[in-house]
């Protein structure tokens, strides 16, 4: 399928090197006919990498941190100057955690880093979409999408104070999705993705048991990041139109299962 956001204006949040699930989102909004700014956080910039894929999207990056209302309100303005209008779709494709990072058990968190791990990873969401609300900055019709994880629901002890962050976020998308939605008929959603090997995944302690866990249990195998971004772009598409407030499970039939013979097999 070729051209199905052909004339659509976004931006994409979260690339930070070829195996970030936002890059491949970028890659096939790109191939899809959209045209969006890309951005990240300064010290993500700093790395470089992103500039190699501004250059093949033909586009620009903009520095902006999810934490910092201003830096969301100087991204939507770059973005309708550049392109002389209101944008049509925002991936939100941001996530850190201190504790994670520095190897706090869940039993002993910091509580200076867990509000961190909630700010930047869902609180952020809730910034974007109200200075989008404020600046008018998205087109009706809209959608925006963040990406969460299953640990929202059920508990993976190694995903630690993420957990709490991701059950945040797809709070927030079902509650702004009910104001943005009446106001502006703009549709939030969150889709619920695999385990994917990117910086932010591999962060996740006993990440390959976590991934082959989840390979073995979801009849499909996991859902990849390029698997992920096609999805992504239908649902920036008018192709779906009428989704809002949900959490989409993106990975391979995982949630619905209970056991497999694959898993089974392995414990003989
Ligand atoms: N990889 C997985 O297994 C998996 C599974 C489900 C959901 N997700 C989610 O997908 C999203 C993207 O992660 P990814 O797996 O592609 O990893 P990634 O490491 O490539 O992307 C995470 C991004 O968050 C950015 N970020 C961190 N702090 C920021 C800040 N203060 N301001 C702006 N940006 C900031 C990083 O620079 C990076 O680009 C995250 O929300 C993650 O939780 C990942």
């Amino acid at each position: 399928m070729k051209g199905i956001l052909e004339g659509k204006i976004g931006i994409i949040t979260g690339a930070l090197d070829e195996n970030s699930i936002a890059w491949k989102v970028a890659e096939q909004c790109h191939a899809q006919g959209a045209r969006f700014i890309l951005s990240n956080a300064p010290v993500a910039l700093r790395m470089g990498k992103i500039n190699e894929l501004a250059e093949q999207c033909n586009t620009e990056v903009v520095s902006a941190d999810a934490s910092v209302e201003s830096d969301w309100e100087n991204l939507f303005h770059h973005a309708m100057n550049k392109y002389g209008g209101k944008v049509d779709f925002v991936l939100h494709s941001i996530g850190m955690s201190p504790n994670v990072r520095k190897g706090r058990h869940y039993t002993d968190l910091n509580y200076d880093w867990f509000l961190k791990s909630l700010d930047i990873s869902a609180l952020s969401f809730h910034k974007m979409l109200q200075t989008a609300q404020k600046l008018d900055a998205i087109s009706e019709w809209g959608s925006v999408l963040a990406l969460s994880y299953i640990a929202a629901q059920r508990t993976f002890p190694d995903y630690n104070d993420m957990a709490e962050a991701k059950a945040l976020l797809e709070s927030i998308a079902r509650s702004y999705g009910y104001h943005y939605g009446v106001a502006k008929k703009v549709r939030i959603n969150t889709i619920s993705q695999s385990p994917t090997r990117t910086t932010a995944g591999t962060g996740v302690g006993k990440f390959d048991i976590f991934f082959d866990y989840a390979n073995r249990m979801s009849p499909l195998g996991n859902a990849s990041a390029d698997d992920c971004a096609k999805f992504c772009a239908v649902m920036f598409s008018d192709f779906a139109r009428m989704i809002t407030m949900q959490n989409i499970y993106h990975d391979g039939g995982f949630s619905s299962v209970g056991i497999s013979a694959s898993v089974v097999d392995n414990f003989k």
